[in-house]
């Protein structure tokens, strides 16, 4: 039997998997690494954790292997998106890592739209000027560490650090340079435009490859320090979210992606780079050769659960605090929760807004305000999936994953909400297995990624949207949609009141 690896490069951790060639995961490790947030939104690594971490959690996970290491043909990666690595003339990091959740940069986002304007960073890089996106990260070097910016010689994402460690090459992938701003999307090539009106020197911009390309192999040391073979290939790796979007096998037209993380993110494979959302929602290329995915995020999903639980229900587990919402009508009893309690992405891009419970009456229990927590997050995610169908996506089956999928009635609730049939998954790795895949459709076990889909991953179950629970979602989802306006100028005027 032959085996690959995915490495997930993750915020909190990187997690790896050992899969063989039916897509089983036969060994997986988990290794964690520290989060720095000196100010209020700020959010930094320490780039040599995630590599030291990674190769503790290889050479573990080859421990605990009763297999051959030479029988590990491949190794890729996903990677947590955004963050800005900066490396000097011999390649050494310059400053900690600035995350995709790091949120210091306004400024820097303003300097783009008044620099480039709007409409021509929105043409060549379908996407928005967002705090969480790496080039506000490299102006504000720029701005407020200029001694470092001089030094830099080239600028990388969280995975192509790594796998430059792992085996001595510099790349980045196209997934993942989409995230960066400086990327013209639909042409594949890093945009010197960009970089010329805004004082960036293009030569920091790394060679560029696809996903499943092969960039070298494991180095004599790491072969050492982890216990692979030298003869290990590696290849590029993708984001996290396109890589998610493999391991769900979102590989053809009218495939989307529900996953509740800590952020909630509604995914859509899209075929060509030439459609225009407005920057509506995220616009990226797909680790898949040659096609794209549209994304919306809500910042807040299973945040806000976790945030209630630890908040009013702290003694029980989450099992308990969701165990007898099916016993509240769908609407709650006309409570509504919005989940900007960390502010929000989409639809609205506002990092001020705040939550809401809307409606609250003396009768409402735990369990009334439980089920609106998650008919709020499933809203929110239901925006995303509205500006898609308005952009004339057919959106009638989505692949449900993450905390959403772990529970029965949340899943119902989503075909009702979303009104589509929503699946989940035998085995679900999300972003881990996408790597994985990538590696194996790399070494050439399959023709293409949907055939490794086809392999990898099973269905589970299926939920239908109930029409009646679909029709009075629709009229309470029109009602959701008004709080956001009613409680921006509120939230405005209470932000002196934050801490
Ligand atoms: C996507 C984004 C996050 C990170 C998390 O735009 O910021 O989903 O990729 O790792």
């Amino acid at each position: 039997m032959k085996y690959v690896i995915g490495v997930d490069l993750g915020t909190s951790a990187v997690k790896i998997l050992l899969v063989n060639q039916h897509g089983e995961v036969t060994n997986e490790i988990s290794k964690p690494y520290p989060l720095f947030q000196e100010k209020i939104g700020y959010s930094e690594q320490n780039p040599n954790d995630w590599v030291e971490q990674t190769i503790v959690g290889i050479s573990e996970l080859i421990t605990s292997f009763d297999g051959n290491p030479e029988d590990i043909e491949g190794l890729s990666f996903s990677g947590q998106m955004h963050g800005l690595v900066l490396l000097d003339e011999n390649k050494e990091v310059l400053r900690n890592a600035i995350l995709w959740n790091d949120t210091r940069t306004t400024k820097e986002c303003e300097e783009i739209y008044e620099r480039v304007g709007r409409e021509r960073l929105l043409h060549i890089t379908k996407n928005i000027a967002l705090e969480g996106f790496t080039l506000p990260k490299i102006l504000w070097v720029k701005n407020h560490e200029p001694e470092i910016f001089h030094k830099a010689q080239f600028f990388v994402l969280p995975k192509d650090y790594v796998r430059y460690r792992l085996t001595g090459q510099l790349h980045m992938e196209y997934s993942d340079a989409a995230g960066t701003l400086l990327l013209n999307v639909a042409e594949k090539e890093w945009s010197k435009e960009i970089c010329n009106i805004l004082g960036i020197n293009p030569e920091i911009c790394p060679p560029l490859v696809g996903s499943h390309d092969e960039v070298g192999t494991i180095t004599a040391e790491i072969a050492e320090s982890t216990g692979l073979s030298t003869a290990t290939r590696v290849f590029a790796g993708g984001a996290d979210n396109a890589c998610g979007a493999i391991g769900s096998g979102i590989l053809e037209d009218g495939k989307t992606l529900a996953s509740t993380g800590t952020s909630g993110v509604v995914l859509s494979y899209e075929a060509n780079g030439d459609k225009n959302f407005e920057g509506k929602v995220h616009y990226f290329n797909h680790a898949a050769p040659d096609v794209f995915y549209t994304m919306g995020v809500t910042l807040a999903a299973g945040y806000s659960l976790s945030w209630f639980k630890d908040t009013f229900a702290k003694e029980i587990s989450f099992d308990e605090l969701l165990a007898d919402i099916d016993s509240v009508p769908v609407g709650s009893n006309g409570l509504i929760f919005t989940p900007y309690i960390v502010g929000e992405r989409t639809p609205h891009v506002d990092a001020n807004i705040r939550g809401s419970f809307i409606g609250m009456d003396a009768s409402h229990e735990r369990k009334h305000f439980a089920r609106a927590v998650l008919e709020g997050i499933t809203f929110s995610l239901n925006e995303s999936v509205e500006i898609f169908r308005e952009n004339g996506k057919n959106i009638d089956t989505v692949i449900s994953i993450g905390g959403g999928a772990k529970n029965e009635s949340w899943l119902q609730m989503q075909a009702d909400i979303f009104n589509a049939k929503i699946v989940k998954l035998q085995s679900e790795q999300g972003p881990g297995m996408g790597a994985a895949m990538l590696a194996a459709y790399g070494c050439g076990w399959f023709d293409s990624l949907k055939e490794c889909a086809d392999e990898f991953l099973k269905e589970d179950k299926v939920y239908q949207p109930i029409p009646e629970n679909v029709e009075r979602y629709k009229e309470l989802f029109a009602i959701y949609k008004t709080v956001y306006g009613e409680t921006s100028e509120l939230n405005q005027r209470l932000m002196e009141y934050r801490k």
